[in-house]
């Protein structure tokens, strides 16, 4: 049996959808383990474009199977959605997506809540999806959440919601929102009930069959390292756990993955707000945001870009104990005459690290950069590393030396095909 685990190294959006899609022709299940619809992966192939928030990206595979463990919460408007726009697409999804009925719901007062917060801490505001992300993780833990087993008995599903908008509405109230009423939210749902139930299953259950029979497993990081509730720039970051320690809590399997694959960016974007040490709000940032169509797939929004930094990745390969890299949107940097990679941080004149401090703390590091020549040459769709210019291959090379882990993949386009395996 293989297990791999892909995660985002940088502040999510690193192209994880493609690397995992490529991966997945070769894996017999897909799982995504935590997070909701705030992730986006878009997924390119014959059968179209497909902007995936919820329903793994292994869902393009015919011999595929898709797991959504109970680390995931779900809206189930937006699942339904996907699941429609893929069979409506001639991709057959039942009996090959299987949800945790331990999923947690993301209710419409969620949606309400997290847009309130976002406004009441104003300037402090985190920038959220707005999908309701934290509001929901935040009724898990307590033990105010609904799950889909709730959601499957009618009668109890009645009773819980009631209870949790008698409190949600006197805080949607009190923060100057609209109260929402029992029958409407009620009305919303009980259509959904009838549409998901064959999709329900225990994924544990499938996740020890699949072991027992060696099957190969990938699990699929949504978000990037730091957005990590523990490890990224708290406050800005998501509430989901995104480390490989976390399938066990998130999936029931107690393994660490063999093959643990860090999904790179030749450059760092992040959306929302928080620290950026070496974002670049100049002609650089923006001929990025362009050329690497740097807008989120899940709100529109643009998104900040900046130089490649060695010390994030390095540190969150560190902790994810990441054996390989899969470098992606190499050929974004085709046209830049030198490219400058932040090799480390200083504070006051001396050498820091990310470890050092918060959220605070970055926003007043320095970076140190160094200068490598470009390439000054197309190099979209290259799939043989001997086709790469001697300066792209150096720019790998400096990147693989930075961060001590190998790159055993490159993306140098959104479609499958355009990937160099070395
Ligand atoms: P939330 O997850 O919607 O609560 O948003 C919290 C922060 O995480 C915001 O800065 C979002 O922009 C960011 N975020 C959440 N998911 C993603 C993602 O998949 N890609 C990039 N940023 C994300």
């Amino acid at each position: 049996m293989s297990t791999t685990f892909i995660f985002g190294s940088q502040w999510g959006d690193e192209g994880k959808g493609k690397i995992v899609d490529f991966l997945a022709k070769e894996t017999d299940y897909v799982v995504r383990f935590h997070g909701g619809n705030n992730a986006g992966h878009t997924v390119v192939n014959k059968f179209g474009k497909f902007p995936l928030h919820l329903v793994p990206s292994g869902i393009c595979h015919p011999k595929t199977k898709c797991l959504i463990t109970n680390g995931v919460i779900l809206d189930l408007e937006v699942l339904l959605n996907e699941i429609k726009l893929l069979n409506d697409s001639g991709i057959k999804t039942l009996e090959r997506l299987f949800i945790s009925p331990r999923c947690h719901l993301i209710m419409p007062y969620h949606k309400i809540l997290d847009r309130l917060y976002e406004e009441a801490k104003g300037k402090g505001k985190t920038g959220t999806t707005g999908r309701g992300i934290g509001p929901t993780y935040a009724d898990k833990v307590s033990y105010n959440g609904l799950r889909v087993y709730d959601f499957l008995n009618k009668k109890l599903f009645a009773q819980k919601l009631e209870i949790q908008l008698q409190i949600k509405n006197k805080v949607i109230k009190a923060l100057g929102g609209e109260p929402l009423s029992f029958k409407s939210v009620l009305r919303k749902f009980t259509p959904y009930r009838n549409k998901i139930k064959p999709y329900i299953a225990e994924t544990l259950s499938i996740l020890q069959e699949a072991q027992l029979k060696k099957k190969s497993i990938l699990f699929e990081g949504a978000h990037g390292f730091f957005l990590d509730n523990d490890w990224g720039t708290y406050p800005f970051c998501t509430a989901s756990t995104i480390v490989p320690g976390s399938i066990n809590s998130t999936c029931g399997l107690p393994i660490i993955p063999s093959r643990i694959i860090a999904v790179v960016k030749a450059y760092t974007t992040r959306v929302g707000e928080g620290p950026f040490p070496t974002e670049l709000e100049n002609k650089i940032g923006e001929l990025i945001r362009q050329k690497g169509n740097e807008f989120g797939t899940t709100t529109g929004r643009p998104r900040r870009c900046g130089c490649f930094d060695a010390e994030l990745v390095r540190f969150s390969c560190m902790v994810s104990g990441a054996t390989e890299i899969a470098l992606t949107k190499i050929d974004v940097l085709d046209e830049l005459k030198e490219i400058k990679v932040c090799v480390g941080y200083k504070l006051r004149g001396k050498r820091v690290s990310y470890i050092n401090g918060d959220a605070e703390f970055l926003k007043n590091v320095k970076p140190v950069y160094e200068i490598v020549p470009g390439w000054r040459e197309k190099i979209n769709n290259i799939n043989e590393w001997g086709d790469l210019p001697s300066n792209a291959k150096n720019y790998i090379k400096k990147i693989e030396k930075l961060v001590g882990v190998k790159v055993t993949l490159i993306s140098t386009g959104p479609e499958r095909w355009s990937t160099i395996i070395r």
